[in-house]
């Protein structure tokens, strides 16, 4: 982890600007993910209510969207589900804590989930945090903005659905992309049949339009998008979006490549970086890590 913070405070605060303890203050390790237990699948996944909120009356959202029924598998890693006690969880509702206070200093409604390189977490982290934010009643959409490698289908447990890319290509119409899950009580726009020209598909102009469109519905979108090396993808998500948080993994990303993420994101972009971990996941061993006694 200290590698990645020698990284921020060299690469990151320096070259973009952002204050190192800004960067630091919402940068969390979040993540001591265990595939979920098959015998608690049910806990937590009752749906929440809505508040009536500014943007539009939360039953009308409703029946907007088709309804698609969740079912956890048991080798999935969505803990703000199976395991809404665990102390991943926790690190994901304080994420979502510091968003929603930076949110009263900014406009902050859509917020890209990227990292530097593959397979640092970031469609777990995308729908882990629209999870925990769901649960306080707030109307969510993911959107699985990576139509290359799309995951989340198969972690939420639900069949593969039209998705983005089919919004894209104009053969379906919006209202029958997006789905309402019931159980964890978001919204959930699939990345769809991988098409051939992404690139082509993004700069169309339809997708600048869908968000725009999205953008007066939900109180928060909540996008998973492509690494940023060495794709251009996410430049294109950047530009639609309010801010990017960069995931970054322990053991995995490498300081050049931290480095290098970091060069390619605007700097008033940049939200915060997650330190996403698979390491020391036993609760015990963590906070005695972290007591003021431990050395
Ligand atoms: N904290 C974690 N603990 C254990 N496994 C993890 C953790 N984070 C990610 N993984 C595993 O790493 C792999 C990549 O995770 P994920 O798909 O979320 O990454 P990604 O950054 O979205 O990848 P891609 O660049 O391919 O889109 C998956 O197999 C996932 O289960
Ligand atoms: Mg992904």
């Amino acid at each position: 982890m200290s590698r990645i913070f020698d990284a921020l405070r060299r690469a990151g605060a320096e070259q973009t600007g952002i204050e190192y303890s800004d960067t630091m203050s919402v940068a969390t390790k979040v993540f001591e993910a265990r595939p979920v237990e098959a015998e608690v699948p049910a806990e937590g996944l009752t749906p929440p209510a809505f508040d009536p909120g500014p943007v539009q009356n939360a039953e009308e959202i409703r029946t907007l969207f088709p309804a698609v029924e969740v079912v956890i598998p048991p080798t999935s890693r969505l803990v703000f589900a199976a395991q809404p006690n665990s102390l991943a969880v926790e690190k994901f509702r304080f994420l979502a804590v510091r968003l929603r206070e930076m949110r009263q200093n900014r406009p902050l409604q859509k917020v890209l989930i990227t990292s530097s390189i593959p397979e640092e977490g970031k469609s777990l982290v995308s729908a882990n945090l629209a999870g925990v934010i769901a649960r306080k009643r707030q109307k969510v959409l993911l959107i699985e903005g990576d139509l290359r490698r799309p995951v989340l289908a198969e972690q939420f447990g639900i069949p593969k659905l039209p998705g983005l890319a089919e919004w894209l290509k104009g053969t379906t119409e919006q209202a029958s992309n997006i789905y309402r899950l019931e159980g964890p009580g978001l919204w959930f726009m699939p990345a769809g049949e991988p098409p051939e020209r992404t690139i082509e598909l993004m700069q169309s102009g339809r997708l600048a339009n869908l968000m725009q469109q999205l953008t007066a519905l939900f109180d928060w979108i909540i996008i998973d998008s492509p690494p940023l090396l060495p794709l251009a993808d996410t430049t294109l998500w950047s530009r639609l979006t309010d801010g990017t948080l960069l995931v970054s993994r322990e053991g995995k990303t490498e300081k050049a490549h931290l480095e290098r993420g970091l060069d390619t994101l605007k700097k008033s972009d940049l939200l915060g970086v997650v330190l996403n971990s698979c390491t020391h996941t036993d609760q015990k061993s963590y906070y005695q890590r972290y007591s003021p006694h431990s050395k």
